[in-house]
């Protein structure tokens, strides 16, 4: 499966923040916003993946990322030169994801939650459709709404409606299997002029083939859409990371435990980072764990 971070878009509710810099490198208090996505992808096991910016930006993303070789992946670049809407990316992204499978994540969107990691690998092997992640949350007219079955298939999706039918937001983490090129491809601007995932979604579900998997009330999908919850998220990050001693997604820490790299790849990272506790926080992790 290849990975797609969308992270173009104009950051509009964010400005002056995001008048100069991408909202994906804003910080989310130690790291910058695309950190987080981009670890979900990783912990999906998956290791090739495209980074669709906005024009002007690719160069700041490069420098953060690079081609993602230290890290055991291969990460490329494309750019988005309108915010043509979500759906745009698998046009973008077509040749890229070729005749695999893909999932895509939205560059602002943080996850974090228990045993994270099996379940998005239970779901990305050999996917028949596609499979989407609810979220319960008490405002749902600002996401895209969805109602299941018992089965956890999906009936109806509805974005951003006026009087929604349940509280399951969808988030913006996607898997699909090769079709949503195609479906993609035959999609037609919505009439605020945007590609919409929603209407991608849709036509998987009227096949009978969407999944939802509930994220359940123990786990933490975080908005940074203001700048209150840009904020909270980082106070989130802060207290966790504060209360436990653990990094809440450090692609190099991710990186080592997916076996991407090796302890001493994972030092050298570390030494890389210098005095900073960043740095040190690799380090010890690849002192320990390789004893
Ligand atoms: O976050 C989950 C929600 O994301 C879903 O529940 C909705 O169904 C989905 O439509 C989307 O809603 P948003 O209102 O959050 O979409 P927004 O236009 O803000 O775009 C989300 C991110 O994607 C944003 O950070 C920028 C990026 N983006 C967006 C568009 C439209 C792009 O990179 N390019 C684009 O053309």
């Amino acid at each position: 499966m290849k990975g797609i971070v969308l992270a173009g878009g104009h950051g509009t509710r964010l400005r002056p923040l995001t008048h100069a810099v991408s909202k994906q490198l804003l910080p989310v208090y130690n790291k910058p916003m695309v950190y987080y996505p981009l670890s979900v992808l990783m912990l999906a096991d998956i290791r090739d993946v495209l980074l669709i910016v906005k024009p002007g930006q690719l160069h700041l993303f490069k420098a953060l990322l690079g081609d993602g070789r230290h890290l055991g992946m291969h990460i490329e670049y494309a750019e988005q030169p309108e915010a043509r809407g979500i759906g745009d990316a698998f046009r973008i992204g077509a040749d890229y994801i070729g005749d695999d499978e893909v999932a895509l994540v939205l560059g602002d969107n943080i996850f974090h939650g228990p045993s994270f990691s099996t379940l998005l690998m239970q779901h990305s092997s050999s996917v028949d459709g596609c499979v989407l992640f609810g979220y319960w949350v008490k405002d749902p007219e600002r996401y895209g709404v969805g109602e299941v079955d018992a089965e956890g298939m999906l009936l109806d999706i509805v974005e951003k409606p006026l009087h929604p039918r349940s509280n399951l937001a969808i988030t913006g983490l996607y898997f699909y299997d090769n079709e949503v090129v195609d479906i993609a491809q035959r999609l037609s601007p919505s009439d605020r002029g945007e590609l919409e995932i929603t209407e991608i979604n849709r036509a998987y579900v009227k096949r009978g083939k969407a999944r939802l998997v509930d994220l359940g009330r123990g786990f933490a999908w975080l908005d940074t859409g203001t700048h209150d919850s840009l904020l909270q998220a980082g106070h989130y990050v802060q207290m966790l990371e504060e209360r436990q001693g653990v990094r809440i997604a450090s692609l190099e820490e991710i990186a080592f435990r997916m076996h991407f790299i090796d302890a001493e790849a994972c030092y050298e990272l570390g030494v890389e980072f210098g005095a900073s506790e960043y740095g040190e926080y690799l380090r010890s992790i690849a002192t320990r764990e390789s004893q």
